[in-house]
């Protein structure tokens, strides 16, 4: 069986491929994590006695550990997941962004050149790099723009775009001048289990069932592709498995719904599954001061990954949605444990001067 390496595979999308790449026996799975605020090694918990999955806590910039944790594991790939992921905390403090989603891909794209060099020729023929970026790198489209292509020049307008963006650039630069043989994902916002409640879908569903305001940024037009996790993970196999060395592939959801619409759905659902007498959830919204920068519209035209790989979207955001809402009904002990004394901080810093009192 193959072995891959995969940064960050203890927060939301990691974890995910972590437990799909175990369960399909894709590959045994190291997982080199620093274990910031946003992961949490418990997601992974199913796995504590599965020889094939191993946990290592350590940063992705750390040259030394990554060179030993590659000569050690000879991995025939790495995916890099790591990243500081939220917007909003990279407005409020950028600079971890720079130093994960800049230096840190820089590091472990040098371990790899260096690891690489060390291979016999068909091994470093079977090896594979890949990336896993945003959508967010092209910029902000307006309302009858086409939906951003693999071709889209970048346009990014946060610090987390702009990193995200930095690293793809120095992904794409590796291959070209070392021949390093990577890929490069770019998919939109994600749902499903395991998000941290400090993105939009999972802090709805937690503030909405303990009765508080639902915060609205703006007008609430702002227009997000919805892409559901496990879909998610099957596209970055299957470019994995028959992606072109060098290229970059575009993954989207489908679904193109305002913030405002997001919120709704997900009251109505709460209503249904968790309904209160006499109250309807979707009384706790509540428009507040917009993002800075905030970025119009988000839309991605997948057909690349579609017509050329064979992908597609199993979920709507119908169905994503019921089945996200449930995890969040079915896991509230998970919920519970977010709910530490930084996340209590950050909640503050971010929401406190701008949540209308109700
Ligand atoms: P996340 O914030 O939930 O998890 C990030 C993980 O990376 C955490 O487990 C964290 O501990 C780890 N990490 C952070 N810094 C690290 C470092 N220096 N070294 C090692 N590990 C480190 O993020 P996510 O939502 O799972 O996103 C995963 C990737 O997908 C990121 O690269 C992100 O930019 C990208 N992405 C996410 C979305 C989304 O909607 N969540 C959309 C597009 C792209
Ligand atoms: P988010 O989940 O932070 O993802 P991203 O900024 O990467 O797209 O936000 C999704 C959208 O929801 C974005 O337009 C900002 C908006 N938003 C709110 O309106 N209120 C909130 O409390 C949060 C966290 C986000």
């Amino acid at each position: 069986m193959k072995t891959f390496l995969i940064t960050g595979g203890a927060g939301f999308i990691g974890s995910n491929f972590v437990l799909k790449a175990r369960q399909e026996k894709w590959a045994n799975v190291i997982n080199l994590d620093r274990l910031t605020y946003a992961s949490n090694s418990e997601n992974l918990s199913s796995l504590n006695d599965d020889p094939g999955y191993q946990l290592i806590q350590g940063d992705i910039g750390d040259f030394e550990l990554v060179s030993s944790i590659l000569l050690r594991y000879r991995p025939d790939a790495i995916l890099n997941f790591a990243a500081e992921s939220h917007v909003d905390r990279s407005i409020a403090s950028p600079e971890t962004f720079i130093q994960t989603n800049i230096v840190g891909t820089f590091q472990l794209l040098e371990a790899t050149r260096n690891y690489l060099s060390k291979l016999l020729p068909d091994e470093r023929a079977r090896f594979r790099f890949l990336h896993v970026s945003t959508d967010e790198v092209y910029g902000s489209l307006g309302p009858t723009d086409e939906p951003f292509h693999e071709s889209t020049p970048y346009a990014p307008n946060s610090p987390y775009s702009a990193s995200k963006a930095a690293s793809d650039h120095l992904v794409r630069s590796y291959h070209h001048t070392y021949e390093i043989p990577t890929l490069t994902t770019n998919c939109s916002n994600n749902y499903g289990p395991y998000q941290f409640p400090e993105k939009l879908i999972p802090l709805t569903i937690i503030s909405a069932l303990r009765g508080k305001q639902l915060p609205i940024y703006g007008d609430g037009q702002n227009i997000r592709d919805w892409l559901y996790v496990e879909d998610h993970c099957d596209a970055i196999y299957q470019v994995l498995q028959q992606g072109k060395l060098g290229e970059t592939y575009n993954v989207g959801g489908l679904n193109e719904k305002t913030n405002l619409s997001v919120v709704e759905s997900i009251c109505n659902l709460l209503d249904e599954l968790a309904p209160k007498a006499n109250f309807k959830h979707a009384s706790l919204i509540a428009f507040v001061k917009d993002r800075p920068g905030h970025d119009r519209r988000y839309a991605i035209d997948c057909e690349k990954i579609c017509a050329q790989l064979g992908w597609r979207p199993k979920e709507s955001f119908e169905t994503g949605l019921l089945k996200t809402v449930k995890w969040y009904l079915e896991n509230s002990e998970w919920v519970k444990r977010t709910q530490s004394n930084d996340y209590q901080d950050w909640m503050h810093k971010n929401y406190a001067n701008r949540l209308v009192k109700s």
